[in-house]
C-alpha cells in the first residue's frame, strides 16, 4: 500500500510511522509513506498558503492553490487509482472496520489541514472522504492521520507476526466485542491470582470465559456496542452469568474478574 500525505508537517507523520509495527511494514515493503508539503508548491516569496476567511472571523483557511498543486504531483507519482481522505472533525468516525477497508486500498492520500480549515471548493473538488478520530478538536490533521495509518498498516497482510495477530484484537471478533482481560508471569503476586481457568489447560473452558469477559466487559464499558436480543442463546447465556458474578463482585479474596469459576 502507498500512503501519501498532503500536510505543512509530513516529517512530523512520518516520524511516527517510523516505529514499532507500521515501520516495520514499512521495512518489509508493505507500506510506503510520502510526504508532499503545499509550501512547496506555493508562489510567492514568502510560499503563502493560507489567508484570511472570507466573512471575516478569527483564523486563516488554507488556500486552494498550493494544496491542488501538491495533490497533483502526489496523483501523478503512480498511476493507480487513489482515494483522497481529508483529516477533519467533522468527518465519519475511524471504526475497526473502516481501517479494514483503507487496508483493502492500493493507495490513499491523507490530507490534513491547519488553521481553521481548508478552503470549502477545494474539499468539494477533490476529496473522497472526510474522517475524524473522535470528537475533540486537534489543531492540525497530523495526528489524526497518524492514528489512521498505525490502524490500517497493522491490518496489512504480513504487518503482524503470528503471535501479533490481530483477529483477538477489541472490535475484531464475532459481534466487534471489547478485548478479554490477558495476565502473564508470575502467577502469584501481592496484586492477585490468575483466574484459574485459563491455568487449565482445558481450551473450550478458556475460550468460554474469555467470550464471557468479552460480552461482560463490553456490556459495562460501551453497552452501545451489544445489542443483547441480537445476542445468540449461548453469548445471551454467558452474559447473564458474567451479570451474575458481577452483583456478587469480584471473587472473592483473588481479584479475578466476575464469573472466574473456581479451581
Ligand atoms: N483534525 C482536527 N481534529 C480532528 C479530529 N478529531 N479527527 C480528525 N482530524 C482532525
Amino acid at each position: 500500500m502507498r500512503i501519501d500525505l498532503l500536510s505543512l508537517f509530513p516529517e512530523f507523520v512520518a516520524q511516527v510511522a517510523g516505529h514499532g509495527v507500521v515501520g516495520r511494514a514499512q521495512e518489509r515493503g508493505l507500506l510506503s509513506i510520502h510526504g508532499w508539503n503545499p509550501r512547496d508548491f506555493a508562489e510567492g516569496n514568502y510560499r503563502r498558503v493560507d489567508d484570511r476567511p472570507f466573512g471575516g472571523g478569527p483564523g486563516m483557511v488554507m488556500m486552494i492553490e498550493p494544496l491542488r498543486a501538491a495533490l497533483a504531483a502526489a496523483r501523478a507519482a503512480d498511476p493507480r487509482p487513489v482515494r483522497v481522505i481529508y483529516m477533519s472533525p467533522q468527518g465519519a468516525p475511524l471504526t475497526q472496520a473502516k481501517a479494514r477497508e483503507l487496508a483493502s486500498l492500493e493507495r490513499m492520500v491523507l490530507l490534513c489541514g491547519r488553521y481553521e480549515g481548508v478552503d470549502e471548493r477545494f474539499l468539494q473538488a477533490e476529496v473522497d472522504e472526510e474522517l475524524s478520530i473522535g470528537d475533540y478538536v486537534l489543531s492540525g490533521g497530523e495526528l489524526a492521520a497518524a492514528v489512521v495509518i498505525d490502524a490500517t498498516a497493522r491490518l496489512l497482510p504480513g504487518a503482524l507476526n503470528d503471535a501479533e495477530s490481530a483477529v483477538q484484537d477489541s472490535f475484531e471478533g464475532e459481534g466487534g466485542l471489547l478485548d478479554c482481560p490477558h495476565y502473564t508471569r508470575p502467577l502469584e503476586h501481592p496484586f492477585g491470582t490468575v483466574p484459574p481457568v485459563l491455568l487449565s489447560g482445558n481450551h473450550a473452558e478458556i475460550a468460554k470465559w474469555r467470550r464471557m469477559q468479552s460480552l461482560g466487559r463490553t456490556w459495562l464499558r460501551r453497552p452501545e456496542l451489544i445489542d443483547r436480543d441480537g445476542l445468540s442463546k449461548h453469548d445471551r447465556k454467558l452474559l447473564d452469568a458474567f451479570l451474575a458474578g458481577q452483583t456478587a463482585g469480584p471473587d472473592e479474596g483473588t481479584g479475578n474478574p466476575p464469573g472466574t469459576p473456581n479451581p
